[in-house]
């Protein structure tokens, strides 16, 4: 397995596809201690000249200690047929389970970010903003009622796209 950079302009594929419907990965910690969980909400673009990635993460998550305690972020798209591990990854938490284990998939570490082997292409982010995402700041009330039945409100967080490698 080799990487291979490219620029973020050069990802192919549609981005509400590629985060809403394939899923996504998204990672942080060091060689020592990291985690990783499911993401299907998700923006990519542009914002403060640069390109960007917004991810929402709710207040449960333990992804998001690892998130907070940490710099940078990975966004990773895993090559097709791994369903069942980001069914898991998206089911059972860090706290209770050995993730890497339990998904079957083989961690790396890029540019001090964690990906793994079944990647198709990583995105390493550097943390520009994070936000929790207030009740009172919905307009659309029904969104917030729909999304947040058990409260677990999302912080956002907008992350530079530093580097995207693709999994040759
Ligand atoms: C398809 C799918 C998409 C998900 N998208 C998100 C998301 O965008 N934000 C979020 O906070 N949780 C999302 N989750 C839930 C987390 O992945 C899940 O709660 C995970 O077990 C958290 O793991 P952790 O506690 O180890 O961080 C999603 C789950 C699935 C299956």
């Amino acid at each position: 397995m080799s990487l291979k950079e490219i620029n973020p302009t050069e990802l192919g594929g549609n981005v509400i596809d590629e985060i809403s419907n394939k899923w996504m990965l998204l990672a942080a910690g060091n060689e020592s201690k990291f985690n990783f969980m499911t993401v299907s909400w998700g923006m990519m673009g542009e914002i403060w000249f640069e390109p960007a990635i917004t991810a929402y993460v709710r207040e449960s998550r333990y992804t998001k200690e690892f998130i907070d305690s940490n710099e940078l972020f990975s966004m990773i798209s895993l090559k097709d047929g791994y369903k069942k591990a980001l069914q898991i990854a998206g089911s059972k938490s860090g706290r209770d389970i050995d993730k890497v284990k339990e998904t079957g998939l083989t961690p790396l570490f890029i540019d001090g970010v964690p990906s793994f082997e079944e990647a198709a292409y990583t995105i390493v982010c550097k943390k520009m903003y994070a936000d929790f995402m207030p009740q009172e700041n919905f307009i659309d009330k029904q969104a917030f009622k729909k999304a947040y039945p058990e409260g677990n409100l999302h912080t956002m967080y907008i992350g530079k796209i530093l580097k995207v490698y693709l999994n040759k």
